[in-house]
């Protein structure tokens, strides 16, 4: 079996030091907001090269307590992507705000910055781009429409931790990053994990506050605010994974190296990733784009096919988000979103984590050759 994700490798790489930091902390006393979470904030502050680093339950909240520290609330419009998980627009309707949704670029499957003027009206407040599958979106032409409407940012960096745009690391080019340690991210913890960053001491201090039910001072409750905390064990363990992120992200950037060589052959059918020159994709996911007019009927196929070798593949994401029926009350049309309703179709994600062999690999590509071989629906 090749699952898209493999969780237990990289524990058996650090298995004496994560079994030792989780028995430090048994025996600490400390297990929320302690000081492993105070030395994780301060170590995640200088990998990113950002100023603050507020840990939180979960990448949800922190988009959320985003959105709160910036005071976006009740008649206030976000403008977005709805091309990525679910917890990027519902962070938005739990602020009381409105999410408004641009198109994709076809390539990068990021938000089309070209759409944002058109999007803009007298109540926008933020734009929330997320860097989707670990590349960077147009963050030059985003911070210069923001700039130029007074409009915050707030970076979606779920799936983007270490990533780059133009030399920069994402998290620290808009007001606040939001990040996920969900065990299956490029950074994971061992259950739910989340932080957002800022360069703002004003931002970072309601941050603080959010994240503890609004309060500055125990028992003195200033505005509404959330129970999000980071705890201490899932803090020790990133501490101890944090150090190797960037020699994982190269793992990621090689696997995918070697799939884009591999699938050559196979560029008739399928589009491989499209990849930024002068910035840092991480991969978190390696997703193709199918080709062809009937490409959903075909990517049910070589899904099937895949299986019957025991490979795993997903759909990243097969309903956008203005088709989700959370969303129905916004009343969108599909046909406005060309370009996202088309790559939905056509997307399929294959296995990839940084400890993925060279023969796995290989594996997944000649599937993927054979599958596409005795497959008549391409022709
Ligand atoms: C793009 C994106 N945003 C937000 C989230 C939410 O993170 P979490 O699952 O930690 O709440 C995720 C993760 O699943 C994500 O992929």
């Amino acid at each position: 079996m090749i699952p898209i994700l493999n969780l237990t490798r990289q524990y058996e790489q650090l298995k004496t030091s994560i079994d030792e930091a989780l028995i430090r902390v048994a025996a600490s006393g400390h297990y929320i907001l302690g000081p492993e979470v105070k030395a994780f904030e301060e170590e995640m502050a200088r990998y990113l090269g950002v100023k603050h680093v507020i840990g939180c339950a979960n990448g949800t909240d922190a988009l959320f307590l985003a959105l709160k520290a910036l005071k976006i609330g009740a008649g206030d419009e976000v403008i977005t992507t709805p091309f990525s998980y679910m917890a990027t627009s519902e962070s938005i309707v739990r602020a009381g705000a409105k999410p408004v949704f641009v198109d994709i670029e076809p390539d990068t499957m990021n938000m089309d910055v070209s759409l944002l003027e058109a999007a803009l009206t007298s109540k926008t407040k933020a734009v929330l781009p997320v860097h989707i599958f670990g590349q960077a979106a147009n963050m030059d032409e985003i911070t210069r429409f923001a700039r130029q409407h007074n409009l915050a940012i707030v970076e979606d960096c779920a799936q983007a931790i270490g990533s780059e745009y133009k030399g920069k690391k994402v998290g620290g080019i808009g007001e606040v990053g939001c990040f996920s340690f969900f065990p299956s991210k490029n950074l994971g913890a061992f259950g739910d994990g989340g932080m957002c960053t800022t360069n703002d001491d004003e931002l970072a201090e309601r941050l603080r506050m959010l994240r503890v039910h609004g309060s500055r001072k125990r028992y003195y409750h200033e505005e509404s605010g959330l129970n999000s905390r980071l705890d201490e064990i899932q803090a020790a363990i990133l501490r101890i994974k944090l150090p190797h992120i960037d020699e994982w992200n190269h793992a990621r950037q090689a696997v995918a190296d070697r799939y884009d060589a591999q699938l050559k052959p196979l560029a008739q059918f399928l589009k491989t990733p499209y990849r930024y020159t002068d910035s840092k994709h991480v991969f978190h996911q390696y997703t193709l784009q199918l080709q062809g007019a009937q490409a959903a009927k075909l990517r049910e196929q070589l899904q099937q096919a895949l299986q019957q070798t025991e490979i795993q593949s997903m759909i990243y994401y097969p309903v956008p988000l203005y088709r989700q029926q959370t969303h129905a009350d916004l009343n969108l049309n599909p046909a406005d979103y060309p370009v996202c309703e088309e790559i939905s179709d056509r997307v399929l994600s294959l296995p990839m984590f940084p400890e993925l062999t060279l023969q796995e690999q290989e594996t997944v590509t000649n599937a993927l050759a054979d599958a596409f071989k005795a497959i008549p629906v391409h022709a």
